[in-house]
């Protein structure tokens, strides 16, 4: 059985993607665990599964592991993701998605033998795109939020690494996704959240902000198509073609909602809340690279899997799933 790292299982995307790849490979998970992971995300009687809390800037760790593991592929999914918490303090930001990048690289740089890195960076690089306008994979990166400047920087690094080191990896440029096990600061759990309790729903500015959306196991999907026949040292967009403001994903949602709990007296209201600073207006991929070369299609239908995320989430906000403190940080309301 091949043995593969997943750096971040703990968090949103990588304990999704754990729960697909498990049957497949020998899972080795490597989180710091932070305030953004969950335990509870994870199944503990995965067979062929180890799970390890360290930081990825942990040089002898990263040395130990690769050295008793052997792994052939590394998804690295280890970071600090909120924009509005790296707008608030981003010396975590720069420790986890530039430092941590750097020592991932040099500890794969320093192993001698091969080991496949798949980097999980974001559509948020390419900055602000124009309408009708889609981001290539050669288009010049324009971060606007320190997070985005430490997910492009961890990406030019590796693009380095690449170049000089023949060091055996990709980079992967997904939209905005959604699905179960995503943090409650986010957008979509928030507006669960808040229409499930009565509460405003606070958007930023006037909400025409405009994001394309996919279902987390079509990027994890694309994730591991990307692992197993991508070409080394390219970059790959993934988006779903799916683009929203958030305002029609607040009404969508609130619609949703109230047909599956039958509750006609929803009172919940969209509240524009002051903009955050530096908010780009508007994200859009273009994925005909992976369509092409790797035959890889969003599967999903956007309206399906939102009653499926809705309905989990109304599942488990009712159990004891997420800690009391997840719901302090929201976006919005703290301003
Ligand atoms: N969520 C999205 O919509 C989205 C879209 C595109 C790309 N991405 C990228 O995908 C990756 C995963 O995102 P997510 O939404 O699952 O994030 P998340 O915040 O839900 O989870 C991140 C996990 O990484 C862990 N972590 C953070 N710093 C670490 C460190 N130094 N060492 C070890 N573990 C560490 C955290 O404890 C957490 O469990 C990130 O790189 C993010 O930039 C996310």
């Amino acid at each position: 059985m091949k043995k593969v790292i997943i750096t971040g299982g703990l968090g949103f995307i990588g304990s999704n993607l754990i729960n697909i790849l498990k049957n497949k490979y020998f899972i080795i998970n490597i989180d710091k665990v932070t305030y953004a992971s969950n335990f509870n995300n994870i199944n503990p009687y995965i067979k062929n599964y180890r799970f390890y809390k360290a930081d990825i800037n942990d040089k002898i760790f990263i040395k130990n592991i690769l050295k008793k593991y052997n792994p052939s592929i590394i998804f690295n999914l280890a970071a600090e993701t909120h924009v509005d918490r790296s707008i608030d303090g981003p010396e975590k930001f720069i420790k986890s998605n530039i430092l941590g990048v750097f020592n991932l690289l040099e500890s794969i740089r320093n192993y001698q033998k091969k080991i496949k890195l798949i980097h999980i960076s974001t559509d948020e690089v390419y900055g602000d795109v124009k309408k009708n306008y889609k981001s290539k994979e050669e288009d010049a990166y324009r971060p606007s939020s320190p997070y985005s400047a430490t997910k492009a920087s961890g990406d030019l690094l590796i693009k380095s690494y690449i170049r000089t080191y023949k060091i055996p990896a990709i980079i992967t440029n997904c939209c905005n996704n959604f699905g179960p096990n995503q943090y409650p600061e986010k957008l979509i759990p928030t507006i669960i959240y808040n229409i499930l309790n009565q509460k405003p729903i606070p958007i930023y500015g006037k909400g025409q902000n405009i994001r394309e959306w996919i279902y987390v196991e079509d990027h994890c999907d694309a994730l591991i198509r990307i692992a197993e026949d991508g070409i080394i040292g390219e970059n790959y967009n993934i988006g779903s073609g799916v683009l929203l403001n958030n305002i029609d994903i607040a009404k969508k949602i609130i619609f949703a909602i109230k047909k599956i709990i039958h509750h006609s007296n929803i009172i919940s209201k969209i509240k524009l809340v002051r903009d955050r600073p530096g908010h780009d207006l508007r994200y859009s991929l273009n994925s005909t690279k992976i369509k092409n070369q790797l035959k890889w299609e969003c599967k999903s239908s956007f309206k399906e899997r939102i009653n499926e995320t809705i309905v989990w989430y109304i599942n488990k906000f009712k159990t004891n799933h997420f800690k009391n403190d997840d719901f302090k940080y929201r976006t919005g309301l703290k301003i």
